[in-house]
């Protein structure tokens, strides 16, 4: 597998710190970034850089992307100059953006067309589990093209599922992320509801966090949320794009999606008050300012 040329589309938050993965575990990789600036940190690990997604599909073997979202994908897959217009029969591509089945179904139809194997490999984690190599990987598509990477995933992700042949990983990468996006609001309002009967922030952060609804990501983000870092890991922005994932697959299949719907119109109101760029546990300050508990602005805005 050393000797692959492997291919990377995608220098983003999550996508840096997961090729720069691959290149300390000794791989050899071209990479890609729409803007290339952002690859200069990767080509000083040793990577080298590719001013085109086409001259990935033709060089290598296998091609990871990780990207934004729906336009991405379609951008840098299915257009006019994408990775699937001009590329190599038996090209393995493993997407590991979160993106809707419905445009993962359009590029599932255009990689089969192409003689490409096509990977579903979404990621539940976050920038530090990404960095750490701890991702929880949630792969679909074709077994063989699965078995053979395997050895890449596991330099990735500590916990790897492999679902099905075709959307699984889609699916449940959105459901999670239904839950992940849910928990900051609940969160939120079990926040204010507490301060607001002046039990002490930090304090109120770490008993939730040690009690029975603790979780691993309530672990993860409790530190924090008791010193006020809503720096993002995850933007309430990106979040939104998640939950309308979420929402248009309910719509799509007539399945009612209640809670999700709710915490949307708030991630909204995160956007249009000035914090979509804030991590997604944000959520609370919004519900601070509607609760006439605000905080000081700075506080929050870091
Ligand atoms: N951040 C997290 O904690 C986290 C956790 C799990 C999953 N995810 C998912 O991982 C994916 C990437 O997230 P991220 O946090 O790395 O996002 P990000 O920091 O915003 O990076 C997005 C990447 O996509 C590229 N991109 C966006 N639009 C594009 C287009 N039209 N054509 C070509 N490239 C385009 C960007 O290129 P430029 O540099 O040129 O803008 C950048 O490389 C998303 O689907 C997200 O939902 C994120």
């Amino acid at each position: 597998m050393n000797s692959a040329r492997i291919g990377w589309i995608g220098l983003g938050k999550m996508g840096a710190p997961m090729a720069a993965r691959l290149l300390d575990a000794g791989h050899t990789l071209t990479v890609y970034n729409r803007s290339a600036a952002r690859a200069q940190p990767l080509l000083d690990k040793g990577a080298e850089l590719a001013d085109s997604v086409q001259v990935l599909g033709r060089e290598a073997a296998i091609v990871f992307s990780m990207v934004s979202d729906d336009d991405a994908i379609q951008g840098i897959a299915l257009d006019a100059g994408g990775l699937l217009e001009a590329t190599r029969p038996g090209l393995v591509f493993i997407d590991m953006s979160t993106i809707s089945p419905a445009m993962s179904e359009r590029v599932a139809a255009a990689a089969r067309e192409k003689g490409v194997h096509y990977l579903r490999a979404p990621v539940s984690g976050s920038t530090t589990t990404a960095a750490a190599g701890m991702l929880t990987i949630l792969a679909s598509g074709p077994r063989d093209a699965y078995e053979q990477c395997l050895p890449l995933l596991q330099a990735l992700g500590k916990k790897l599922y492999y679902l099905g042949e075709a959307e699984q990983a889609r699916y449940l990468k959105i459901a999670i992320n239904m839950m992940v996006g849910v928990t900051a609001a609940m969160m939120g309002e079990a926040l204010i509801l507490a301060e607001h009967g002046k039990v002490e922030w930090a304090q109120m952060i770490e008993v939730i966090n040690n009690s029975v609804v603790g979780s691993p990501l309530l672990a993860y983000k409790a530190e924090l949320l008791a010193t006020r870092n809503f720096a993002p890991m995850f933007t309430a922005v990106q979040m939104a794009k998640d939950f309308d994932l979420a929402l248009n697959a309910g719509r799509n299949a007539n399945v009612p999606l209640p809670l999700v719907a709710i915490s949307r119109q708030f991630l909204g109101a995160m956007i249009a008050s000035g914090r979509g760029e804030l991590d997604f546990f944000a959520y609370v300050t919004l519900l601070e300012e509607l609760s006439g508990l605000g905080r000081p602005a700075d506080r929050e805005r870091n």
